[in-house]
């Protein structure tokens, strides 16, 4: 890593306009958290609550997570809020958890108070047999364009995601292209082609499965299972999580 003296030959010509802290962080490789948020369900059941319960402080949770990780300097966080098989759960909890993304897209005033941009990544609104509603659609929109300006920590929702679409449509854009197959031109063509490869994947409520999550960004990745139910998860927990990153 460069130290100040050394950058004082940045600012001594070559590139004035940069600041020591903006050219830190071009060199300095940056760090990708991602989160399955599992047991909702369980968390509510345990307590006699309905499914439904369990989302909502799932939720609650996720801002709280997502306030700890841009503390920690992390520069990605991308969470699985809804796969596109979650499409078959009883119309009421997809309404509730729908409704819940419109709730935490709408945090805005909260995610520009901690400097963090929105970002989403999943089955494009006008791909054929894209369900995602007007008003969820529209909420992702703002978030995006609400937090655009913010220069702190990446928030990527995943909503109607998955990964083997994600790659399949990934190749077929390469093959129509005529352009090589290869690590590079794939990478170029998934949803979001700036995203870093994921340094740690966390997955929460005892289940140690990937469930078609980023498999080709978590290539390298550590992963991170615990026990506790997304609703119990937290700061400490984060902590764990990125102690597994090699420095
Ligand atoms: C898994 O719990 C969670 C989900 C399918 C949905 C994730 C949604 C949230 C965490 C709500 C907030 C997130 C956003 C992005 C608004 P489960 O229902 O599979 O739990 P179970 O395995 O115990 O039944």
């Amino acid at each position: 890593m460069l130290v100040e003296t050394e950058l004082s030959s940045f600012h001594s010509g070559i590139l004035p306009s940069l600041s020591v802290s903006s050219v830190l962080s071009v060199i300095r490789k940056p760090v990708h958290v991602a989160c399955i948020m599992d047991g909702n369900g369980r968390w509510a059941r345990k307590r006699g609550l309905p499914r439904t319960a369990g989302h909502t402080a799932g939720e609650e949770t996720l801002s709280d997570v997502v306030r700890a990780a841009s503390k920690r300097e992390i520069d990605y966080l991308t969470v699985f809020g809804f796969s596109t098989e979650n499409w078959v759960r009883p119309r009421a909890e997809v309404k509730h958890i729908l409704g819940l993304h419109k709730k935490l897209f709408g945090r805005i005033a909260e995610l520009n108070e901690n400097n963090i941009r929105v970002n989403w990544i999943g089955r494009p609104f006008d791909e054929p047999g894209s369900q995602t509603p007007v008003y969820v659609q529209r909420a992702i929109r703002k978030a995006i364009q609400d937090t655009a300006a913010n220069t702190g920590m990446v928030l990527t929702v995943a909503f109607d995601y998955g990964s083997r679409a994600e790659l399949t449509r990934a190749a077929e854009k390469l093959v129509k292209s005529g352009e090589t197959l290869n690590v590079e031109n794939l990478t170029k063509n998934l949803y979001d082609t700036l995203l870093p490869p994921v340094d740690v994947l966390v997955r929460t409520s005892g289940e140690s499965r990937i469930s078609n999550f980023l498999l080709w960004q978590i290539s390298n990745a550590k992963i991170y299972f615990t026990d506790r139910p997304w609703p119990d998860f937290d700061a400490i927990e984060l902590d764990a999580a990125l102690a597994l990153i090699d420095n």
